[in-house]
Formats: C-alpha cells, structure tokens, sequence
C-alpha cells in the first residue's frame, strides 16, 4: 500500500494588512489587550467584493498544483474545507472544480471548522492508499471578514480571526519511508454550542419553546432567518472562549502524542510542530507541554490572526518556503476547534 505524501504546497493571503489599531475603529480594545491574550499583531481580510473563499483558495491551488509539478486537469479529486464559504450549498469544492476548469472529478466538502484541514488531509490520505486517486487537490480557505460582528458586542471574537487559503497536492509517493505516517480524528459534541454559528440553521429553538404547537406561522416563516436575528446578533459565531481555550491545552497535546505513540516515536523525534494557530498561547501551553524548542514549532498568527481551515496550510507552506522543513523531516500537524473536534497528522517530509 503506497502513502501518500504532499507533492506541492500553496498559500494565498489577501494584500489588505489590518492592525489591532485599525479595530479600535469599530470597537472598544487595543492592541495590548489583543496581543497579551491572542498574540496576534495583525491579519489579513479579504477584498469585500472581489475576492471569496473560493477564489483565494484557487490562487493557493494554483501554486500548490503547479510545485507539485502536475496541471489542473490531472486533479482527480478535491476536498475542500471550510466554515465560511462563498454559498450556504453548494459547497466551495465545485466552485474550485469549475473556475479550474477541471475534469467532472468528484468535490468534497468537509465542515470540521478549525481541524477541517486535517480532516480533509485525512480523507485524501485514505483515498490514495486505497489507489483510488492519484492526484487530490486538498484545500483550506476562509474569508471570514465578512461574517464578523465588528461592534463591541463581538469583540473577543472578531479581533482573532483572519482571512486566506492553503492548499496541497497529494500524491503516492515512491519514496520508501517518506509520506503521511498517521492521521487521527477525534469529536466530542457535548460542547457542540460553545463554539459555534447556530443561525442560518434548521435547530429552530429560537424562542425556548418546547413544542411546534407553541410558534405561531410568522414565528414558524421566520425560523430560518429574521430580522430579530440581525438584531440580535444571532447570525454571527458565538464562543466561550475560556472553555474552548481549556479544552484546547489538554486535547492538542493528547491527539499530538496519539500520533507519536502510533509510530513508535517521541516529541523530540519531531522537527516541526504545526499547530493549528488558534492562540499563540495555546501554541506556547502546548511546545511546554511537550518540551519542544523553538525551532521545533511554527507559529505566524502574529501576523494572519486565525484563519481557521486555513492556518495549518498556511503555517505549513510559510514554514517549507522560509527552509524550515527539509526533506525527510518529521513533521507533525494537530488542530482543535468547533465541534468540539480534534486531529494530528505526522509525516516524514
Ligand atoms: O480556533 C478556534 C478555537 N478558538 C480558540 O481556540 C479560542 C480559545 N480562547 C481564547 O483564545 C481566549 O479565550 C480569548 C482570546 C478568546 C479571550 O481571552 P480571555 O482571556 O479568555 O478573555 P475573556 O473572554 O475571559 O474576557 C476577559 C475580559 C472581559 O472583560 P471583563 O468582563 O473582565 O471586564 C472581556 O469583555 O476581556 C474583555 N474582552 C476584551 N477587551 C478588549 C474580550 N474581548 C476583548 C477585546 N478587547 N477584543
């Protein structure tokens, strides 16, 4: 059974920089507050009307098709993993198909929010050891600019998220003992709530009534979308922010050591760590925890916030352009987020 390995590597971010100052327009923090609690400086957000989740992620694709020396037209499959894509359906993996002008392959969404790249990683894995595929585009994008609440109201939310697309090409390798060693996933919805984006949805307990008896027919007309949603905020995501920070430490070391233990190795076999850059302080819980140096874990939300789908890839492809990564090193990638769900990824390089 050959693994598979990633062939080319891409990232896209939109040119538009935004300080933490710049949010002080919009809302009551400050740049110490912003960088004391999340270490990020500043992020990037996406043109409002030229640019989609869609469309960054081609741009990321483009690079990451043309590294791993193959055409558009040689992608047999793509997954596609995002929580604010271009439409409510169909998903962003069509899109790509048809601005790439791809052959009629198969397009997978995967809705696993802030481990939706390690969940596709991991589809796409499984795919081309079965030899099913041979060249799957996987991709993570996000332009969530556009779905924030930039009033005070939203503020320990809307300061950490930024916008851009990483994206990777997987191929069997040929090489003996190089390629994706182990995936694993994890999910746990009791906390399902904590992080989460409820409306537009079909949940409808808008009102705290028990029974469909209870809504009159403009309540029932309204249930998906209303003007008291908007009013109330209720189209933007909600977190509890300390609960998923505390979930967060225990989980990504737990699923990072899942990985090593499967393989026989240790934390300090690992040359890089990417973790999903949700909180440079998490990021720093989790290198302690482990006992990694420096050099052994890459961070860049300093200056990209957290792009969600994206921040793995990003982080990745940033990692490997700056001569961070080299082949045959062991590279590890963990994520924790919405859902709650979980997940680590190690390879050699
Ligand atoms: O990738 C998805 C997964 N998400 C995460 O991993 C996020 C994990 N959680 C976190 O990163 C942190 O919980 C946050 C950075 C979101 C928040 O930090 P915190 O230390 O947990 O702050 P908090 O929410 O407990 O709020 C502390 C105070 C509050 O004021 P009071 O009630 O103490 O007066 C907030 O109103 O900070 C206030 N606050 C802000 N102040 C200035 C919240 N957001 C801001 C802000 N600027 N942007």
């Amino acid at each position: 059974m050959p693994l598979s390995k990633i062939a080319g590597i891409g990232k896209y971010v939109p040119t538009n920089v935004v300080t933490n100052n710049d949010l002080t327009k919009y809302m009551d923090t400050n740049d110490e507050w912003i960088q004391e609690r999340t270490g990020i400086k500043e992020r990037r957000y996406a043109h409002r009307t030229e640019e989609t989740t869609t469309t960054m992620a081609v741009e990321a694709a483009k690079i990451a098709i043309e590294r791993a020396g193959t055409t558009a037209q040689d992608i047999d499959f793509i997954v596609f993993a995002t929580l604010s894509p271009d439409y409510y359906f169909p998903g962003c993996g069509v899109m790509v198909q048809r601005a790439m002008k791809m052959k009629e392959i198969g397009a997978l969404d995967v809705r696993n929010q802030c481990s939706g790249f390690l969940y596709a990683l991991s589809v796409a894995d499984q795919f081309i050891k079965t030899g099913m595929y041979k060249n799957i585009l996987v991709i993570g994008s996000e332009k969530h600019s556009f779905g924030l609440d930039f009033t005070t109201r939203g503020r320990n939310i809307s300061v950490i998220f930024g916008d851009g697309a990483g994206a990777v090409v997987l191929q069997p390798t040929e090489k003996e003992g190089q390629g994706i060693l182990s995936t694993h996933l994890h999910s746990d919805g009791e906390s399902a709530e904590m992080l989460a984006m409820y409306n537009p949805g079909t949940h409808a307990n808008h009102w705290g009534a028990k029974n469909y008896a209870d809504f009159d027919d403009a309540e029932i007309a309204q249930m998906f979308m209303s003007k008291k949603m908007i009013d109330n905020a209720q189209l933007y995501p909600y977190m509890d922010g300390q609960a998923v920070f505390k979930k967060a430490v225990v989980k990504f070391p737990e699923v990072i050591m899942e990985a090593l233990e499967k393989n026989g190795l240790k934390s300090s076999d690992i040359n890089m760590l990417i973790p999903h850059q949700a909180n440079l302080r998490i990021s720093q819980f989790v290198q302690h925890k482990l006992q990694l140096s420096d050099d052994q874990v890459y961070n860049n939300i300093q200056y990209y916030g957290n792009t969600t789908a994206a921040s793995v890839p990003i982080a990745l492809c940033e990692a490997w352009e700056n001569g961070k990564i080299k082949e045959g090193d062991l590279v590890c990638l963990a994520a924790f987020g919405s859902g709650f769900t979980w997940a680590s990824a190690l390879m050699n390089w």
